[in-house]
């Protein structure tokens, strides 16, 4: 069994992970924290909230933070996940779940000390709640059992960038926070655009779901018509991306993707702001910043198939 606090940004492919994650059997969710991204906080928090009520899940949903850490602005592009985050369903007015008083970052660490080495984050947003914590508890990283994040890209089956020709989103939205994430001494694993570009839910396999999953499956074939059109629009996909979802798969079934270790940076100015770079462990070279960093995990390609049979089975 895997303790799991969930940080996430819902977001279509945030709600099909957590729908995911509650139809694992090794999954003990311990704490939804909400994050900003693919919409303002207020929205990720009451999408979660409603994901709460919808589907009946025990654990608490907490408010995480509504920007970037260096305190700017945050952008936001309604055209992805609507301007609800929820693919523009309609949602109903009253929510009766209500989130736990502490912002975010102050659960995760309070969680994580509870119960010191045995806590996975799983980070599916920007990752500013984990730099907060980091940042106010800067001894409790050590005391994760491991990190597992969606984010980034390496350029493996040719994957680099999704905002930009350079950066992936949830990296791009606070490049500061993930290279304090990446700095930090905990084993983390990083699940980018690499292996989730290449994890697409077709059309098909989405209507079998609305088919034959019940209410789960009803709505994620709801949620996911806006994001699919999106996406069918701007490059001829059909279907989705499972990028989060991916991510929450690979907690319990981890050999459905290839990997690859060596430290992870940022690249915080210029064009290519936002890119993430690993130097593989096989290799000694760069100095300049590198040292010090631990080694981390990156998914370098996937069994995409196996992993939409696993996905369908657990849903
Ligand atoms: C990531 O960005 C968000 O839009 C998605 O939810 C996913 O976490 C993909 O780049
Ligand atoms: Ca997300």
């Amino acid at each position: 069994t895997r303790h799991v606090i969930f940080d996430t940004d819902p977001g279509v492919d945030d709600a099909t992970a957590l729908l995911f994650l509650l139809a694992d059997p090794q999954i003990d969710l311990l704490g939804v924290t909400s994050v900003w991204g693919n919409a303002h906080i207020e929205t990720t928090t009451r999408n979660a909230l409603f994901l709460k009520d919808r589907f009946g899940f025990a654990a608490p949903v907490t408010q995480g933070a509504a920007g970037p850490i260096t305190g700017a602005e945050p952008e936001i592009d309604p055209s992805i996940h609507g301007g609800n985050g929820l693919g523009d369903i309609e949602l109903p007015g009253g929510i009766a779940a209500r989130p736990d008083p502490r912002p975010a970052h102050r659960f995760i660490i309070d969680t994580v000390r509870a119960r010191p080495g045995e806590v996975t984050i799983l980070a599916v947003g920007p990752l500013t709640n984990l730099a907060l914590a980091l940042r106010e508890d800067p001894d409790f990283a050590p005391l994760v059992k491991d990190v597992v994040i969606m984010g980034g890209a390496f350029g493996f089956n040719g994957h680099l960038g999704n905002v930009t020709p350079a950066a992936e989103a949830n990296i791009w939205n606070d490049p500061e926070a993930a290279d304090a994430v990446f700095a930090a001494d905990w084993p983390l694993v990083a699940i980018g655009l690499d292996a989730t570009m290449e994890t697409i839910m077709p059309t098909r396999y989405l209507a079998d779901l609305r088919d034959e999953a019940g209410a789960i499956g009803e709505f994620v074939w709801d949620i996911t018509r806006a994001y699919a059109g999106f996406y069918h629009k701007v490059m001829g996909v059909d279907g989705i991306f499972a990028h989060d979802s991916l991510a929450a798969a690979y907690l319990t079934a981890p050999e459905l993707v290839s990997t690859r270790s060596g430290a992870i940076r940022v690249v915080l100015e210029g064009f290519a702001r936002g890119q993430t770079i690993q130097r593989p462990d096989s290799r000694s070279f760069g100095t300049d910043g590198w040292e010090g960093r631990r080694s981390h995990t990156i998914a370098t390609d996937v069994d995409a198939e196996a992993f939409l049979e696993f996905y369908r089975q657990r849903m």
